[in-house]
């Protein structure tokens, strides 16, 4: 199938256009670069000996995006491109409901205007709140978003499941993504983080390598295994690989459907430094400091729906998600 990729020289697009280049699908990619580099282009070609076709257009303007569904017949769009960072969001509400609801309509628009009927969003576990109980289910529906970008994520699933109302040819699958970490595992493409890293697996790796001091825990009074918040990681080429299966399930049914991506079980932020310590072989220094506001204690998804429908379940456990950040790592600071 021919494939439009939007955001996809981004952490997650690039992971999964490898995945759909070795499923044989064709690639064509959409991003602005905002969040990512043109040498992305390089790393997926090494990977798979292909070079994907690549525009360097920003969603937000429709006369150009209307040139690539013009110049290319697609079958389906995997739709990544968008702002994701949580308390820039909050600094920034308008740029990330234009970027990622304006820019969103736009493709919205144009897959109508050019009859591509298959579609898979990038949602995220953070459309749940904190109003439900652990393991997270599809079918608990919407929970109060604490923040602008964790509100695009439910907008947009809104958006898209009236769509799927009013246009019955569409089919579309919303993935509600856990927390991708890790990194391919020839080292050549993996997360690089703008600035201070939000995330706890990209802050711990600049704390490995020297780039910081140490890590700030941010609380270690809830109620968890070890005191620590406790989240659901699954390595990013498993989410690419739920990708494929995602598109391809899209184009052989209709209607829409929201799928939990994410391995079914929680580790604590000290489980995970522990095993990136083992990963890299060097003690990480931390400090517990007061929570961060909007966290939960625990989020972990409930896995069945992704195994029902997509037959897909994670293969890769925490430590080779942090074998495979650490091999990331030791190349990138080796290229810096
Ligand atoms: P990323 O920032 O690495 O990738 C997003 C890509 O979109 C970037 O390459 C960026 O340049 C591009 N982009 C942004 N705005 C654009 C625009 N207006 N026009 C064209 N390109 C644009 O992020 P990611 O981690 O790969 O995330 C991909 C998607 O998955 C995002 O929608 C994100 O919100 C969602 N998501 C990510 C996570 C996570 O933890 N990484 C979790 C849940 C959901
Ligand atoms: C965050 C976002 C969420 C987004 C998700 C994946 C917030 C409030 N939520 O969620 O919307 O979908 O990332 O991109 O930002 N931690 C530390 N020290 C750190 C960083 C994190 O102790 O420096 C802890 C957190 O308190 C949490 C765990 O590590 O318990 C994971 O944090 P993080 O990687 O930011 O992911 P989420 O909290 O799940």
């Amino acid at each position: 199938m021919k494939i439009l990729v939007t955001g996809g020289t981004g952490y997650i697009g690039s992971h999964t256009c490898v995945e759909l280049i070795n499923s044989k699908h064709e690639v064509v990619i959409v991003d602005n670069l905002y969040n990512s580099s043109e040498s992305v282009l390089d790393s997926i070609e090494t990977i798979t000996n292909v070079r994907p076709k690549f525009y360097k257009i920003d969603i937000l303007d429709y006369e150009e995006l209307e040139k690539v569904f013009k110049d290319n017949k697609f079958d389906a769009v995997i739709h990544f491109a968008g702002l994701k960072a949580v308390g820039e969001s909050v600094e920034k509400p308008i740029e990330y409901y234009e970027n990622n609801i304006s820019g969103s309509l736009n493709i919205y628009k144009l897959m109508k205007k050019y009859n591509v009927n298959n579609l898979v969003f990038s949602s995220s576990a953070t459309v749940y709140g904190d109003d439900f109980e652990v393991p997270f289910k599809e079918e608990y529906g919407f929970g109060t978003t604490t923040n602008p970008y964790g509100t695009t994520k439910k907008m947009n699933e809104m958006i898209i499941s009236d769509i799927c109302v009013s246009n019955k040819d569409l089919s579309a699958v919303l993935l509600r993504y856990f927390n991708p970490i890790g990194a391919h595992e020839s080292g050549l493409i993996g997360e690089i983080p703008n600035g201070i890293p939000n995330n706890l697996l990209p802050y711990i790796m600049q704390v490995e390598s020297g780039i910081r001091d140490h890590l700030n825990v941010f609380g270690d009074d809830y109620d968890t295994v070890d005191g620590t918040g406790v989240r659901d990681y699954i390595h990013v080429v498993d989410l690419a690989r739920a990708h494929v299966k995602a598109i391809e399930y899209a184009c052989s049914h209709k209607g829409c459907e929201v799928i939990n991506i994410g391995t079914g079980k929680g580790y604590s932020v000290f489980e995970l430094l522990h095993a990136y310590e083992k990963a890299s072989g060097h003690k990480i220094p931390y400090e517990v400091v007061d929570r961060r506001k909007g966290d939960i204690a625990t989020c972990f998804a409930d896995t069945r729906k992704a195994k029902e429908l997509l037959d897909f379940e994670a293969e890769y456990d925490i430590d080779r998600m942090c074998i495979d950040a650490y091999r990331f790592m030791s190349k990138l600071n080796k290229k810096i």
